[in-house]
């Protein structure tokens, strides 16, 4: 949630932040900014709004500055207004910050700043530090010290970069919990929280760790730890292939992303196999195993439930990260806990995997970001290797995610290379799926795009199918939709059944065909308008979405590909924009 980047070098330096927020806009996107130093001047522009908005609105492009910082915001502390848009600045406008993340000392320090006279101009957290670095900067610090004496004062977890008219010409940042990444092309360096921002311009990035601080001058970086000693950094090289971010000729990322599923399975079986076999024994050794995730990566742990049962006959749970910390007493030792998640960043299984790390857990985590946060705290972890994604509504990562479940099951029994040919070969049936039923997902998407609430069924594995196409819908258009086992839906939802509800019933000719058929029929019956999700047709079906017939464990990952085209082609005729849901931002770096 948030992005924010900061530029120095030999270039102009606004257009390459802008560039950069445009890159970062899926962190958030309902208020953006920028500051420039420039002729001894620190100049700040920000507004509500889309980035193309505040851009065209405050001319931004036309601001001159070698050194630069600018921000995309999603709101957490104060509404969505120009005064709580970032960059925030101190009393006398000579400090600019711009902050992902949330001071939660945040009211404590305003009240004692207001005390000594600052005067707070917006509802945001983030307006402390500039007020902070004033003081220290007063008494004559450098930045790089004033950002050392105040971090101790700060409780929460931050990212933040600040420029001052103090001490210009530099740019300095400090993170705790939250990444910030430095890019460097001597004489030109970036500062973001996702080096996407700048891949375009280098590959070569440096991490900071909690509590460090980095000084960007056109001169170099240096970085310094919490007692403000130098510390030596070696870049690493980018993958160039996963910081990719151009919509390849698609209307939209998500719409790229939902196609590049059959190329993202081909590669997910590129796995080390001897490391993966012995990460499935430590899990079937386990006393006890709990699967840790939000949103759609927990989808995707409920299918890997099933699957560690159904092939590894190993038992474990799924613990919604949000809930984890409740569980923690349970958590010791002979616990593995896998944490799965797309970003790497989402701050409940973050904050879970501390907590289950301290109670002596083994932490498995199954992540796509290469070095994120998450991966650090692990003790092994597992890429899902299918490249950067940036709409919000996950796609890839899922079907990603399903894979290396359906990879470790197998592995349990010491089957890695029969799972990896069967992914290897059901990469052809996405595409299948994908060709058979564009045309009739659009049909239906305009027949049903006025209706206020869609149901998704089905049983067994398929279950959190139901839930995870009920989760793209609501995410994307706004409708809404409930996603259940089938059996369920008589003991309460069946009431909201009426002519014409959507019912989508994912009934692959399986173990659980018949039975999710015969709950199918009885909204049918209350004169539902029945979706079938099948590679068997029925009467029942009022439309047909056709799946291949597959082995009945990767049903799944056929399954779910119909949905989100569904919730994609909704979402457009209902004029949304399925790239940014409102209120909504891909990384979730907030508990
Ligand atoms: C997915 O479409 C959602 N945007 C959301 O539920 C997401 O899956 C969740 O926030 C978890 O994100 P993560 O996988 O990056 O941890």
């Amino acid at each position: 949630m948030c992005g924010i980047i900061g530029y120095c070098g030999q270039k102009p330096a606004v257009p390459i932040v802008l560039e950069a927020l445009k890159r970062l806009e899926y962190r958030g996107y309902d208020s953006a900014g920028i500051a420039s130093l420039y002729d001894g001047r620190l100049l700040i522009r920000k507004d509500a709004g889309k980035i193309d908005e505040v851009i065209q609105k405050h001319d931004l492009a036309s601001l001159p500055g070698i050194v630069a910082i600018g921000h995309t915001r999603w709101a957490t502390h104060g509404a969505v207004t120009q005064f709580n848009a970032h960059p925030h600045s101190d009393c006398g406008g000579r400090v600019a910050v711009v902050h992902n993340g949330i001071i939660e000392n945040n009211q404590q320090l305003r009240q004692e700043l207001t005390k000594i006279g600052h005067k707070f101009t917006s509802e945001t957290d983030t307006e402390i530090i500039p007020h902070l670095l004033e003081d220290e900067l007063k008494n004559g610090c450098s930045l790089e010290q004033a950002v050392l004496n105040i971090a101790p004062r700060l409780e929460g977890s931050y990212a933040f970069l600040g420029i001052s008219l103090d001490d210009p010409g530099k740019i300095i940042g400090t993170r705790k919990t939250i990444p910030l990444i430095v890019g460097t092309d001597a004489p030109d360096y970036y500062v973001s929280s996702d080096a996407l921002a700048f891949s375009q311009y280098t590959n070569r990035v440096m991490s900071l760790e909690d509590n460090e601080v980095v000084v960007l001058t056109q001169k170099g970086i240096e970085f310094f730890d919490a007692q403000g000693n130098k510390l030596v950094k070696r870049a690493r090289k980018l993958d160039h292939s996963w910081a990719e971010s151009h919509k390849g000729g698609y209307q939209h990322f998500m719409l790229k992303e939902i196609m590049e599923q059959a190329q993202a399975l081909s590669q997910i079986v590129h796995q080390d196999e001897k490391r993966f076999t012995n990460i499935a024994l430590d899990i079937l050794r386990a006393r006890q195993v709990i699967i840790t995730a939000c949103g759609t990566s927990r989808y995707a742990a409920l299918v890997g439930r099933y699957l560690f049962s159904r092939v590894g006959k190993k038992f474990c749970d799924v613990v919604m990260a949000s809930e984890f910390g409740y569980f923690a007493d349970s958590v010791d030792k002979s616990t593995v806990v896998i944490a799965v998640s797309q970003s790497g960043e989402t701050a409940d299984v973050v904050e879970g995997v501390k907590a289950a790390r301290d109670a002596g857990a083994q932490v498995i985590s199954i992540v796509n970001r290469p070095n994120s946060i998450l991966a650090d705290l692990s003790h092994q972890v597992i890429y899902l290797n299918c490249g950067s994604e940036i709409a919000v509504a996950a796609t890839k990562s899922f079907l990603s995610q399903l894979a290396i479940f359906y990879l470790l099951s197998f592995a349990m029994v010491n089957s890695f290379d029969e799972a990896a040919a069967r992914l290897t070969d059901l990469s052809g049936d996405i595409t299948k799926v994908l060709n058979w039923n564009k045309s009739e997902l659009i049909k239906l998407s305009q027949k049903l795009k006025d209706k206020s609430a869609f149901y998704y069924i089905a049983r067994g594995i398929n279950f959190a199918i139901a839930s995870e196409g009920a989760l793209k819908l609501k995410e994307i258009s706004y409708i809404h939709a409930e996603g259940m086992p089938a059996g369920e839906l008589k003991h309460g939802t069946l009431a909201l059944i009426e002519l014409g509800t959507p019912v989508v019933v994912i009934c692959p000719a399986d173990y659980t065909f018949l039975e999710t058929l015969s709950n199918a029929m009885e909204t049918k019956s209350r004169g539902a308008y029945i979706i079938g999700v099948s590679d068997k047709e029925s009467d029942i079906y009022d439309s047909w979405i056709r799946i291949p017939e597959v082995d009945e464990l990767l049903y799944p990952m056929v399954a779910v590909v119909p949905l989100q085209l569904l919730a994609y082609y909704l979402a457009i005729n209902r004029g949304c924009d399925p790239d940014k849901p409102r209120n909504l931002a891909k990384s979730v770096t907030v508990k």
